[in-house]
């Protein structure tokens, strides 16, 4: 039905108007780079614009959608998208934090809520999820992500298609996903923004395209292509990714939309001007050209002298035509636009709760010395830290519609959460940064930084004097938001100077000291671990993140998170990641040793390992049991372990199970996480955890990139995080 409608809707379309299909503008509301697009109204009515992005609000996106409907010879709608990235209005944690939860349920209601909410403001399109592996964490876009495994990427990626496109993407609440980047952007050298990236098919295949793979088999509608070269071809233009790969080998049959501009930025990359690289995009593969007009402006004349063919156009047309069937705009091109929704529907009560719960659940505990969190209803607290009296830097990168003025800042909700018993004293300590570059870059999304004008110095003097009068002090320090998301890689991953300053000085105090990290990358946190006694890990935690922050800190719950991506001790060790290979001179893990893979100067050991994350009360694991430890073929093997809570509190556990290959045809990597479940404890109970493994578990891509297993040794690991094991072989033969 489909096919025969855009059929018949092409076949009264000129090349104008097909043409104009492939063009996405935005409107300026929400722009990450030079508006190119003037004359946005003249353009629609004259049948040049495909879809607008960074439009949102039920009137605003009405008159502009009636513009095209009624003012067009075809009066095809026009698809609305935005960056919904972690929420709409209400904002959850950043992706990074998110997926700490480990909780593909919690995921997903996320990303249904983004969808509720977006669609409620007129949008059907959202730029999200983001499912690039990146292992380098100076990389800004890492917190867009969800770190560094393949495996744990995968889940999340098919939660969050899931949430976003429900059932129906005609449904009035469900939006069309946009998987990005396409490909390997999180691979950039050096975790330079836009960077280029060289890399093995073999880790191509095994470690950075899962995620983008599931994504598409859980339906993703559309996929954006990446601003990266790939072993010497940009994305943009890949023939080999984005036809072969991706429509070939793996059957996508939506439609791919540019990067911003990057159809024109294929000139900067060496491919030449404007007509070349506009007709050598499209014909990789790209079907929408988003903001840079390069398909505008050159691909009639590219047809008319035999560049690119009639049927290049035409199929590029009929994808970008059947996404706005799939979404049901044909039937009713204002199908989400309710003034009623929008009024009702966003930022309410279970929204907010939702945001809370996911927040709570993607907190890390990272160091806890002489259980010194949760806080004590009495006595007195010295809250100390710019980040700690803010409504906006919680937000975190990319919260285009997220209001600062309707967050809980972290004073507000500590204070709610300590109860009549407790004093809370407030010193700002410093400010955020003194780096002016990073200040310069804080125009992003107009989030300004509050800057406190007064001598550095004096700020730290008088955080030390109310650290003085307090029974614990808790530091609110890290990153502002405007340090990590787009074009915000950093060569130091420390937490910036100011604050360390701060830091010192209040150590000098020798007051018990909790760390509340703000971050949306892993961070070097070696001092810090060293001299401070609890550091809970927030990243940037939305909407709600000061309620979410005192409930923690006061037990109300108990932290589960898990890090998804490896904290290393210095920038020098990046990258680090728990699946890597074990070379030929393995790390002997007894210090540094002579002709091993290894530094003279620093341990091959992250701070904090894939995986890690504490709990207020403790687990203790028993060995592997196996169900057998010699199969064959399509047998499963069962492997369990018991798990007890060894603590005083309930808590959350979650018990990760990994896979060694240690004999192939190819060097693997040292384990590779395979699945992992959640468990609630009591104090003292104890639980048996069970995974079934069967020989789809086992499998890797080869140098032939075929994906089989080989049969041999495999080692069962199964643990706290991928550092702490219990290990268990077994053979396998076909
Ligand atoms: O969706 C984003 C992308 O992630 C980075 N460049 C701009 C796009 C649209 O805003």
């Amino acid at each position: 039905k489909m096919d025969q409608f855009v059929s018949q809707l092409m076949s009264k379309m000129t090349l104008d108007e097909k043409i104009g299909q492939l063009n996405l503008v935005t409107s300026g509301q929400a722009t990450t780079g030079a508006v190119v697009n003037n004359g946005v109204e003249a353009g629609i009515k004259a049948g040049n614009i495909g879809g607008i992005f960074g439009l949102y609000g039920v009137d605003k996106v009405r008159k502009v959608q009636e513009l095209a409907v009624n003012n067009t010879r075809m009066h095809i709608p026009l698809i609305f998208g935005l960056d919904v990235i972690h929420g709409h209005r209400t904002i959850f944690p950043i992706p990074l934090g998110m997926s700490a939860t480990w909780d593909m349920p919690l995921i997903e209601r996320a990303a249904k809520i983004a969808a509720s909410e977006a669609t409620a403001e007129g949008l059907n399109w959202v730029f999200s999820p983001m499912v690039d592996i990146s292992r380098d964490p100076r990389w800004g876009r890492i917190s867009e992500g969800s770190g560094e495994d393949p495996w744990l990427g995968s889940q999340i990626a098919k939660a969050m298609i899931k949430g976003y496109q429900g059932t129906s993407m005609t449904n009035a609440d469900a939006v069309m996903a946009c998987v990005k980047h396409f490909a390997l952007y999180g691979g950039a050298e050096a975790g330079r923004e836009y960077n280029t990236v060289d890399m093995s098919l073999i880790k191509m295949y095994q470690d950075y395209l899962p995620p983008y793979k599931a994504a598409l088999d859980a339906g993703a509608g559309s996929f954006m292509s990446s601003f990266n070269t790939i072993n010497g071809v940009p994305a943009t233009a890949n023939q080999w990714l984005l036809t072969d790969l991706l429509r070939k080998q793996w059957g996508f049959k939506g439609f791919v939309v540019s990067d911003y501009t990057s159809v024109n930025e294929l000139s900067d990359h060496g491919l030449g001007d404007l007509q070349t690289v506009s007709a050598l995009a499209l014909k990789a593969g790209l079907d929408m050209d988003m903001v840079g007009e390069g398909f505008l402006k050159t691909l009639k004349k590219s047809l008319s002298e035999g560049k690119v063919a009639k049927a290049e156009i035409d199929m590029a047309c009929r994808r970008v035509l059947e996404a706005k069937y799939k979404l049901g705009l044909f039937d009713n091109p204002y199908k989400s636009i309710s003034a009623e929704r929008e009024a009702k529907n966003v930022l309410t009560n279970a929204n907010r709760q939702a945001a809370k719960e996911t927040a709570e659940h993607s907190f890390v505990l990272l160091k806890n010395k002489g259980q010194l969190l949760p806080l004590k209803r009495s006595g007195t607290i010295a809250l100390i830290g710019a980040l700690a009296d803010n409504h906006s830097e919680m937000l975190g990168t990319w919260v285009i519609a997220g209001d600062p003025n309707k967050s809980v800042s972290v004073i507000d909700g500590v204070k709610r959460a300590a109860g009549p018993d407790v004093k809370v004293l407030y010193a700002r300590g410093s400010n955020f940064t003194d780096d002016s570059l990073l200040n310069e870059r804080a125009w992003f999304f107009g989030m300004k930084q509050q800057r406190d004008d007064r001598p550095a110095q004096d700020m730290i003097d008088e955080a030390v004097k109310t650290a003085k009068k307090a029974d614990v002090v808790v530091a609110v320090v890290g990153e502002s938001a405007n340090m990590t998301g787009e074009s915000s890689s950093r060569s130091d991953i420390s937490i910036p100077e100011t604050q360390q300053e701060l830091l010192r000085a209040l150590v000098k105090t020798g007051k018990p000291i909790v760390a509340v990290l703000f971050n949306g990358r892993p961070l070097t946190l070696t001092w810090e671990n060293d001299h401070i006694d609890a550091m809970l890990d927030v990243w940037a935690p939305g909407t709600e993140a000061g309620n979410a922050i005192g409930d923690v800190l006061f037990g109300n719950y108990n932290p589960s998170g898990k890090i998804t991506a490896t904290f290393p001790r210095s920038v020098g060790q990046i990258p680090i990641y728990y699946a890597h290979k074990n070379t030929g001179r393995p790390f002997s893990g007894k210090g540094n040793a002579k002709f091993r893979s290894d530094y003279i100067d620093i341990s091959n050991d992250p701070l904090f390992p894939f995986g890690y994350g504490l709990s207020y009360t403790t687990f203790g694991y028993s060995p592997v049991k196996l169900s057998k430890t010699n199969l064959k073929g399509n047998e499963t093997l069962t492997a369990t372990v018991t798990v007890t809570n060894t603590g005083k509190l309930s808590g959350e556990e979650t018990v990760q199970l990994y896979v060694g290959d240690p004999v192939a045809t190819i060097s693997r990597s040292v384990k590779e996480l395979k699945n992992f479940k959640k468990i609630m404890l009591q104090p003292g109970e104890q639980k048996d955890v069970t995974f079934n493994i069967t020989t789809q578990d086992l499998k890797f891509f080869n140098n032939k990139l075929v994906y089989d297993w080989e049969p041999g040794q495999f080692n069962i690991e199964i643990g706290t995080n991928s550092a702490d094991t219990h290990k268990a072989s077994v053979q396998w033969v076909k």
